[in-house]
């Protein structure tokens, strides 16, 4: 076990225009929904409030995270002084209806979900709002327009994309400046290091890396599936089915062995291996227990040298995982490309 001490949290400038965030974040999703059952509401206030104390300020969440409780429940956390203390990240584009979903990015949805977000936020002003996934039908030009209208109206301050293509990237700059690109990176999801980091660096854009812990697969391996509730999210995601464990869990268990090496925990490694991708890449691990917070935020003390580096790129060899990040026909960047503007 790694030993316990305080952590001063460094801040760092995410994109080129001006917004600065906690190096590492705090990821809202499994307060909700997806991970299990809702968690109880006061434990997560107390979460929220632990993590703003500790210095992990930068907090993100989406509309669709409930759907649209997890908003709510911020809201209520950041009460009393804790608003301007925070870098609040939430996302539109994914919209429920009668029990269905579907995406969307057109200006009049993108207008609405923003003023349901600031009611449930209960907040004059988003800090980060990201198009959560990218509507295929729609020009990012004309989607981008309207989050831009949105900024000169002050409803929200700088713009992010999730799951977005490195062309969508491109197009979108040209009419915005886009602060940050959100994306799935760890030591089993790296193939967006091939075009998509390189468009960020090359555009000046802060990376967000979400699911850093490979969903709770580099803090626990193979066993993480077998404390998974009924409608847990991961029981239906390939990386996570028994076949593909099977092979995976070796991933694991040589992560795990370098861990004790060098006297961290293994979610240690996994979140300090991207916190040296750069000062311009924010990883931001999902928890909702405190235990587990106090574990991640450690990482920031945790140094690799580039030997260890590359030791743990040679453990988390593309071969050393199988089977896909989700499930066929579900929206990622690899689809996300929209048409011309002329079209
Ligand atoms: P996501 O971005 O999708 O939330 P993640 O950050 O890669 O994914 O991993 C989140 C998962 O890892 C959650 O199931 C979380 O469980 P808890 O809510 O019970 O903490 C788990 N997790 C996060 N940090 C952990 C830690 N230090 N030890 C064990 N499990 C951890």
């Amino acid at each position: 076990m790694a030993a316990k001490f305080e952590i001063t949290v460094p801040r760092i400038k995410l994109g080129s225009q001006g917004l600065e965030v906690s190096a590492q974040g705090l990821g809202c999703m499994g307060m909700p929904a997806f991970y299990g059952p809702p968690k109880p509401e006061p434990d997560m206030i107390k979460l929220i409030h632990h993590a703003i104390h500790s210095g992990i300020t930068f907090l993100d969440t989406s509309d669709m995270y409930g759907p649209h409780t997890n908003e709510i429940l911020l809201g209520k956390a950041l009460k009393e002084g804790m608003r301007n203390k925070v870098e609040l990240a939430t996302k539109f584009g994914i919209w429920f209806a009668n029990g269905n979903w579907e995406i969307r990015g057109d200006p009049v949805y993108v207008r609405e979900a923003c003023e349901a977000s600031l009611k449930r936020l209960d907040i004059n002003c988003i800090d980060l709002y990201y198009q959560h996934r990218i509507d295929t039908r729609v020009p990012i030009e004309v989607t981008m327009g309207e989050l831009k209208k949105l900024v000169e109206e002050g409803k929200i301050r700088y713009i992010g994309l999730s799951e977005a293509s490195a062309s969508t990237i491109r197009r979108a700059h040209a009419v915005h400046p886009v602060t940050a690109v959100q994306l799935e990176w760890s030591l089993w999801t790296r193939d967006v290091e091939e075009e998509i980091i390189p468009t960020c660096r090359e555009l000046g854009i802060g990376i967000v890396a979400y699911s850093p812990l490979g969903r709770g697969f580099f803090s626990s391996g193979a066993k993480v599936v077998d404390s998974l509730t009924e409608g847990d999210f991961r029981k239906f995601l390939p990386r996570f089915q028994p076949e593909n464990l099977e092979h995976n869990k070796t991933l694991f268990d040589r992560v795990n062995e370098m861990a004790t090496r060098k006297g961290c925990t293994p979610s240690q490694l996994a979140l300090a291996w991207v916190h040296h991708q750069g000062n311009d890449v924010c990883p931001i691990p999902g928890t909702t227990k405190i235990a587990n917070f106090n574990d991640n935020i450690v990482a920031l003390a945790v140094k690799l040298t580039p030997e260890e580096m590359v030791e743990l790129e040679t453990i988390a060899a593309a071969d050393a995982v199988m089977g896909d990040r989700y499930m066929s026909g579900f929206s990622t960047w690899q689809n996300s490309d929209t048409p011309p503007l002329s079209a």
